[in-house]
């Protein structure tokens, strides 16, 4: 039998909530579908930092290196900076395990209401650049306390970096309706976003019967309001696909239902599987969170290890529990508890198998 052996990184806030619910939905469906998993735990977190000073230990990524999948709820909290929590771990196991593509699906599943007043048939990817772009650490302050001070961050776009994600995303979407999106914004921003449109046609060019189309990151994030029905896939650089990943989510009933997977499509690393949404320290510790995005988040893993039919199981399960309408937390319109979200699931899937 196929066992996969997870780093899993339960995290912050809800996170630690979460997580250990996933697991186990991940537990019945690997018995179902003939499969095994085996966990081994890491406590990198912003508790761990407190203690410790850093994100993870010294031979953290070495550790991780060596599992099939690393499984992640959520880092940061207050008392210690976002920039610490996400550049202190990760960023690392990102960049260190080449996760390229950052695979964000946004579905209207059956029976969740989304805000916006008649949504038609929404469901399409965002495929967001994870290595570089944007988020890159070089630059530095100048004159620093003086008059004179000033600030340089410089965004990082490379043939091969760029290259590979372009195919990751016509790939995908030859997969499916054969549309491919690029955001762009090489009206304002003169180098870089020029330089993406022109591997974005050149790419294309690979795949005649992908229809491309391209829009500024403005109009967009607006078209992300009132026509999202018409994507298909949606290829972003780092900092326009993280947003644009809140953003989608958003108008198809919000951050507890939002999955996200970090992925080294080759294999020759392992990928990070986690929830779009962060820790909430709003909600944590009251069991309130919603299960669903972590969930969908496992199977996503469960693709990735080309277990389809356990995928599919908690898939349809998430869909089983929103189109009956019970056992939805607070976010979804219910009063459920995690714990009472997750039975909700369990009951689906059983049914389902
Ligand atoms: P957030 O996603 O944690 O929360 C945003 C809003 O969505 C909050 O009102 C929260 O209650 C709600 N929400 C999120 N997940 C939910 C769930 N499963 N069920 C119900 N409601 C849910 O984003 P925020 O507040 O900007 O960040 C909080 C912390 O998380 C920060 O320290 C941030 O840096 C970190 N963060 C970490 C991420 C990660 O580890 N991948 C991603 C995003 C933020
Ligand atoms: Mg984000």
């Amino acid at each position: 039998m196929k066992n996969y052996e997870i780093a899993v990184i339960p995290g912050d806030g809800i996170g630690r909530e979460v997580v250990p619910e996933s697991i186990r939905l991940l537990d019945i469906v690997s018995v179902l579908c003939g499969f095994s998993l085996s966990y081994k735990y890491y406590d990198y977190s912003c508790e761990y930092y407190k203690k410790h000073g850093t994100m993870m230990d010294n031979d953290g990524l070495k550790k991780l290196r060596d599992s099939d999948g690393i499984f992640l709820g959520a880092v940061g909290y207050p008392g210690v900076p976002d920039h610490i929590s996400l550049w202190g771990l990760l960023v690392p196991i990102r960049r260190t395990f080449q996760q390229y593509v950052n695979l964000r699906p946004v579905k209207l599943l059956n029976g969740v209401s989304s805000p916006l007043k008649s949504p038609k048939n929404i469901d399409f990817y965002i495929v967001r650049e994870n290595n570089e772009g944007e988020y890159s650490s070089i630059g530095g302050k100048f004159n620093e306390g003086t008059e004179d001070e000033l600030v340089v961050q410089e965004s990082i776009f490379t043939k091969r970096g760029v290259d590979r994600v372009m195919k990751y995303a016509y790939e995908l979407a030859n997969k499916r309706d054969k549309k491919l999106t690029s955001a762009t914004k090489s009206n304002g921003i003169i180098h870089t976003m020029p330089y993406w449109d022109e591997r974005f046609k050149a790419i294309g060019k690979l795949y005649p019967e992908i229809k491309q189309s391209q829009f500024h990151i403005d109009i967009l994030a607006a078209h992300f309001v009132t026509k999202p029905h018409e994507f298909d896939v949606v290829v972003a650089s780092n900092l326009f696909g993280d947003i644009l990943s809140d953003l989608g989510p958003a108008v198809v009933g919000g951050m507890g239902i939002a999955p996200g997977a970090n992925l080294n499509p080759e294999k020759e690393f392992p990928s990070m599987f986690e929830p779009v949404h962060g820790s909430a320290p709003d909600i944590a510790g009251k069991g309130i969170a919603n299960p669903i995005a972590c969930a969908w988040t496992a199977a996503m893993m469960l693709n990735h290890f080309c277990e389809d039919d356990g995928a599919e199981l908690i898939i349809n399960s998430i869909e089983g529990l929103t189109s009956e309408g019970k056992f939805l937390t607070k976010d979804l319109g219910g009063s459920s508890s995690t714990r009472e979200a997750t039975e909700g699931l369990i009951k689906h899937i059983k049914k389902l198998a």
